[in-house]
């Protein structure tokens, strides 16, 4: 149930934002993977968590997904998935998040023999306790496999059923490239019969028609990166008119080379041509920062002034799957900031 509406806190640290891209597995860090492997037994292909961290250097996304994967082998009960959620919440805390929605790969899991119950028990119980101890409120979103199949999709939206109340939206990812959107067009279709919100990501690697296909077969509420939408005006014209949101994570560009530096980022641009573009971090633990992190970096190689940081903020809040009141409890926290 959502929560009664937040009171406004003064904060003096980072601006308040919203996070709304930012995968739970994604903020595994080589302290917990390694702390876990103990507890579970489980065998790290790296001798220490320097060497883990070493090698975070990749080549494109399919580089990373490979090391993401593996890692997750760490993950196997509920108190794991709870204690990966609140560490991330505390560290979300301290870079000025108000609200967090976070996705999880369920089928990554369960593929492991790791049931459905298990992950949604272990990540709710730390969100549930977020608001009090982090006064962060939160919501969780599903993400399917794009690079598995549409019935293996249509599977785990089945079994997560009886989970429905604790997921606010469904989402898309892993290996875009050769696997468009319209391939889900029927677990979106009962997502949404269910009530669900709908994200995907579209136009990291992929061309601009999975974005067209995002909005026009799937009907989504937000996309996530979507950078490559500058490829195509007519496309761009569209987003800006339906003012469809944009979760755009810098860092993660740069680390997965879709441009080769930060300052070759088009953000600056895209805010120019009116687009609600969001800053968030999508796999912090893997890509070199948290979401304040993020906003850091932009200002820094993007030169953006702090009007420009606070639109981003402001607009993490109007993307967010908020009532309207709490919304605009967090955008008065913005201004008042
Ligand atoms: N893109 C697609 N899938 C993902 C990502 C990403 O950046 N991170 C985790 N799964
Ligand atoms: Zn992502």
């Amino acid at each position: 149930m959502p929560s009664p509406t937040p009171t406004p806190i003064a904060t003096p640290g980072p601006l308040p934002k919203a996070e709304l891209h930012l995968h739970i597995e994604g903020t595994l860090e080589p302290e917990l993977a390694f702390a876990l492997a103990g507890r579970n037994g489980v065998e790290l292909p790296y001798a220490s968590e320097d060497e883990l961290r070493a090698a975070y250097s990749f080549s494109d996304l399919q580089s990373f997904l490979n090391l993401y994967y593996a890692l997750m082998a760490v993950l196997r009960t509920q108190d794991d998935f709870a204690e990966l959620a609140d560490a991330y919440l505390a560290r979300a805390r301290q870079q000025g998040v108000r609200h967090a929605e976070i996705f999880f790969d369920p089928q990554a899991h369960t593929a492991r023999g790791v049931p459905i119950g298990t992950v949604i028990g272990g990540l709710s119980r730390a969100l549930d306790a977020a608001e009090e101890t982090y006064g962060i409120t939160t919501r969780l979103i599903m993400c399917f496999l794009r690079d598995e199949s549409a019935e293996s999709a249509v599977e785990t939206f089945e079994a997560a059923r009886p989970y429905l109340d604790r997921i606010t939206a469904v989402g898309l990812d892993s290996a875009e490239v050769g696997h468009p959107p319209s391939k889900f067009r029927e677990v979106y279709a009962l997502a949404r019969e269910a009530g669900l919100k709908c994200v995907a990501h579209a136009g990291e690697e992929g061309p601009p028609s999975y974005v067209w296909e995002a909005l026009d077969i799937l009907g989504v509420d937000r996309i996530d990166h979507g950078v490559r939408c500058l490829e195509d005006e007519a496309l761009v014209a569209r987003l800006v008119a339906e003012q469809m949101p944009l979760t755009l994570c810098p860092l993660s560009n740069v680390r997965l080379r879709v441009y080769d530096r930060l300052q070759d980022h088009p953000l600056p641009s895209m805010l120019d041509a009116g687009l609600l573009v969001t800053v968030n971090s999508d796999d912090p633990a893997y890509f070199g920062g948290y979401v304040d992190d993020n906003f850091t970096a932009v200002r820094d190689a993007l030169g953006l002034d702090d009007a420009a940081l606070r639109t981003l903020a402001r607009n993490s809040f109007r993307a967010a799957f908020l009532d309207e009141a709490t919304r605009e409890v967090y955008l008065k926290e913005v201004d008042a900031h």
